[in-house]
């Protein structure tokens, strides 16, 4: 293998010592008088102290909001978009800065920060910008009218991206904002706070609370939200669904999934190759929509694997903030735990593992790519997400039971198809119960493309036009 020379990224994050909450328009310090840490995955060193917002702060963020709403959602949609516009524009003038805020905080490849996260984001906010003033096309013959205020929480895995899928539809509809970002990486949210400042937003229109759980809970229990969207876990989706039950308000749940990527024999293979690495190594595997099941033909299943092997030697595990990285840090301490756990269990249950052979880093959390070979529909390490670098390898011989197996999981989030037979991925797609399908490419996004689940893995679409319709009613 050839020796790279290091290539450290090298622009200035500018993250603080400190941050409050931001409500209103201003930093404040939390009534709670608590702060935590943020840390670097990479070293598992402090990078910030982030304010913990208690009931109290999260009640004042919702007068906040609840006050900006009025003007907010009466300025004509060519307004709003404007500052849109601004804010998307101000996102790609300081992309560098927070690319490598973003992969400092959660771990992942600075290549992926600068060259997926950062672009996507600004494009959401692009796109929506276009759409504000153009809402009476959304649903021709009908009008759009915002909800009020919306509480959103988002996970930990796309922390700025998640934010752009939550904020940039809810502003354009006419909407305001509660949001709370995931506890091990607030940083870019709240770094994201001086760009709205600097688009000269309104005060109140967008507040942006930090903690953890119970923070989370206050949110999304507070009674002046009209709609709550939530990302993250399947199981504090069901809370959240119980909870909100009979409320009246709106809720999107974008939950877990295990998806299947189903290799025909007939596919260009190296390509469906690239396709597997992408759909489980991307973001160290902290994806959704993760092709963490792979489902291959039998005749072609040793080939595939080989081929597999071969080029996980060559993925470059280490220093997310190195250019070269292909595969950072593992988001958290805890997250790392969970998936040692469910390897040991994959093992355990008489699966096959396999490890590229690479030097992980002495300080941080790191895990190796990795392989399950020999893994039935009843291990769950086929059945749970991982959410991690680890692939469960499954084989089929028929498409009926490509189907049958891709199915047979209580999530429903995405699925990938490699052949070379149009008819076949039609029927596929057609099949499947997934809420995105990708055919001969995986994990791909574009912000006019609606994303959501079936089953577990949630409900409501974000995107697109349908993903406009969740934050307003039909009138
Ligand atoms: P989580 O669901 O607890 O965290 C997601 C967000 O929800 C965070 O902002 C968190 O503070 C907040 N939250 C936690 N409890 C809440 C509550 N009772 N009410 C309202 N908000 C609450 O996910 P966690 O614990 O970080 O990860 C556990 C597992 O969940 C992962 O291993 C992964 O399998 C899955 N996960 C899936 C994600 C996805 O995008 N589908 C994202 C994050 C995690
Ligand atoms: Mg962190």
């Amino acid at each position: 293998m050839w020796e790279f020379d290091p290539a450290p990224e090298s622009a200035e994050p500018c993250i603080e010592k400190r941050y409050g909450l931001f409500i209103g328009g201003k930093f404040t310090a939390p009534r709670s008088k608590k702060y935590f840490d943020s840390i670097a995955p990479r070293n598992g060193e402090k990078l910030s102290e982030i304010a913990l917002a208690s009931a109290a702060d999260v009640d004042a963020a919702y007068a906040a909001a609840t006050k900006a709403f009025p003007l907010w959602s009466k300025l004509p949609g060519k307004e709003r978009g404007k500052y849109l516009f601004r804010i998307a524009r101000l996102l790609q003038d300081r992309a560098r800065e927070f690319a490598v805020a973003e992969t400092l905080d959660g771990g992942k490849p600075i290549k992926e920060a600068r060259d997926f996260d950062l672009p996507m984001a600004a494009a959401h906010f692009f796109y929506h910008a276009g759409w504000a003033d153009k809402l009476e096309y959304v649903s021709p013959g009908r009008s759009l009218a915002p909800l009020g205020v919306v509480g959103q929480v988002i996970p930990w895995n796309f922390p700025l991206l998640m934010l752009a899928w939550k904020i940039a539809p809810a502003l354009a509809t006419g909407n305001t904002v509660v949001i709370k970002p995931a506890e091990t990486t607030s940083i870019t949210a709240l770094k994201f706070a001086s760009i709205l400042s600097d688009a000269g937003l309104p005060p109140g229109v967008v507040n942006i609370v930090t903690g953890a759980g119970e923070t989370g809970a206050a949110v999304v229990n507070h009674p002046a939200a009209a709609k709550i969207a939530f990302t993250g876990s399947t199981e504090v989706g069901k809370i959240i669904q119980r909870a909100l039950a009979g409320s009246g308000k709106k809720l999107t749940l974008e939950l877990g999934g295990k998806a299947a990527n189903i290799v025909f024999d007939d596919a260009p293979l190296d390509q469906a190759v690239e396709g597997i690495v992408n759909g489980i190594f991307f973001n160290q595997g902290h994806v959704c929509c993760a092709g963490s099941r792979l489902l291959v033909q039998e005749s072609v299943a040793d080939l595939v694997v080989d081929k597999l092997k071969r080029r996980m030697q060559v993925l470059r595990v280490g220093d997310p903030l190195d250019k070269n990285t292909d595969i950072g840090a593992i988001n958290s301490a805890e997250q790392l735990a969970k998936i040692k756990e469910l390897v040991a269990i994959g093992v355990k249950e008489g699966a096959e593992l396999h490890q590229s052979p690479c030097k992980l880093p002495a300080k941080g959390f790191y895990f190796p790519p990795s392989l399950f070979t020999n893994v039935t529909q009843s291990h769950r390490i086929a059945r749970e997400e991982i959410f991690g670098p680890v692939l469960s390898i499954l084989t089929f011989r028929t498409p009926e039971e490509a189907i049958e197996k891709a199915n047979n999981t209580a999530f429903g989030l995405s699925a990938g198809i490699w052949t070379d037979k149009g008819s076949r991925i039609l029927k596929m797609a057609s099949e499947l119960k997934a809420g995105v399908v990708w055919a001969n490419t995986y994990n791909k996004f574009d912000p006019s493309s609606p994303f959501g689940g079936y089953k577990e893995s949630g409900f409501g679409r974000e995107g697109g036009r349908h993903g406009l319709l969740e934050y307003a009613n039909l009138e």
